[in-house]
């Protein structure tokens, strides 16, 4: 029903204006009495065999939603209802701010893809305080943190600083989002030193907290093999809790549809084969030395239990969420199971 009907009526109209429009259809049907029991009746599966400990978290299930879709952590309660096992909110920055200019978000249906250039658009760091505060949700909320576009590298630490302090007492784990190609030279902090010292900072942060909190890496499906063996290393180093891979990509290779020259990254089915590729080189080249979330592309059971098989210990899910409907968090479930 999902791809036959409503999908085929959201695909006519403009990307961004559909995602806001569900995200408040979504918010006022979860209102209704009974809705949010019904919908959990239909899309959540339970079962001991899905649930997972990863990093010192218990996790009911291990598919979650990616971040990027509930970047001001608005919906976090209503999309554990469609059986997520962990949901990641933001990326958040210290301050607002817009994004890049409108249109920069694009379908592209040949390759069952998404192109998009937002460029963290969010509501700052305190509106998401404010609403993670009145959690109600016993699913796993991580928290993917940036840095503000006018703040230049060299003070990216502070950015990654204010985000983790603000955030710690409201989410489970936290993301090091310096993958995004849509925040000018933001990637160059995934260079070896610089990356070092910022998670260096942030993990010595953690450590001297009561009960320090995992801290994830998000990397991107670009990286050479001699990168991502400076990630293996910085990971080692300075004892992370993981790595989640991947962001999106700036390669266009083998794709049909007619806007695939748009600025931005790209998501859904052309990045799977790389992600899988990432995930297992990592989990190999570290001898499985730390946990891996694993996404980019996953439309289908089989290709989550194929992220799975290369050494992903969770996966996530955005632009199949899209293409597939919410349905597809079931299906990869009852698939586990
Ligand atoms: C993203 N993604 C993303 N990632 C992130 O760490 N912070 C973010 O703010 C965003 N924003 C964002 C917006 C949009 C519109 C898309 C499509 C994606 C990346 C996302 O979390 C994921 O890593 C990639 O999209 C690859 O997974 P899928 O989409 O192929 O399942």
């Amino acid at each position: 029903m999902y791809k036959s009907i409503i999908r085929r009526i959201l695909f006519q109209y403009d990307p961004e204006e559909v995602h806001h429009f569900t995200f408040s259809t979504i918010k006022t049907l979860m209102k209704i009495p009974l809705v949010p029991s019904i919908t959990k009746s239909i899309f959540k599966v339970s079962s001991p065999s899905l649930e997972k400990e990863v990093f010192g978290l218990k996790f009911k299930n291990p598919v979650g939603l990616a971040a990027g879709f509930d970047k001001n952590a608005v919906l976090f309660d209503e999309f554990s209802n469609y059986g997520f096992g962990f949901v990641e909110i933001g990326t958040v920055t210290p301050k607002g701010q817009p994004g890049n200019p409108k249109k920069r978000l694009f379908r592209l249906k040949e390759d069952e893809a998404v192109i998009n250039r937002m460029g963290f658009n969010n509501e700052g760091v305190d509106a998401v305080v404010e609403r993670l505060k009145h959690r109600k949700t016993d699913v796993i909320i991580g928290g993917n943190i940036g840095k503000n576009k006018v703040t230049p590298n060299e003070n990216a630490i502070d950015d990654y600083m204010i985000c983790f302090e603000k955030l710690f007492d409201y989410v489970d784990y936290f993301v090091v989002n310096v993958s995004s190609p849509n925040t000018p030279n933001l990637r160059a902090l995934q260079d070896k030193e610089p990356l070092t010292k910022l998670l260096q900072t942030l993990q010595q942060k953690n450590l001297t907290k009561q009960g320090p909190k995992p801290i994830l890496l998000k990397i991107a499906p670009d990286l050479t093999d001699s990168q991502l063996l400076d990630i293996i290393d910085i990971v080692n180093t300075t004892k992370i809790a993981g790595v989640i891979a991947t962001n999106t990509t700036i390669s266009r290779d083998g794709l049909q549809s007619d806007n695939k020259s748009e600025t931005g990254g790209l998501s859904g089915k052309p990045v799977k084969n790389r992600s899988t590729e990432v995930i297992r080189f990592l989990a190999e080249k570290s001898g499985k030395s730390f946990p891996i979330v694993g996404v980019g592309g996953i439309h289908s059971a089989a290709d989550a239990q194929e992220k799975i098989e290369a050494g992903a210990d969770l996966v996530q899910l955005y632009t199949g969420f899209i293409y597939e409907g919410p349905a597809l968090v079931k299906r990869i479930n009852k698939s586990l199971r």
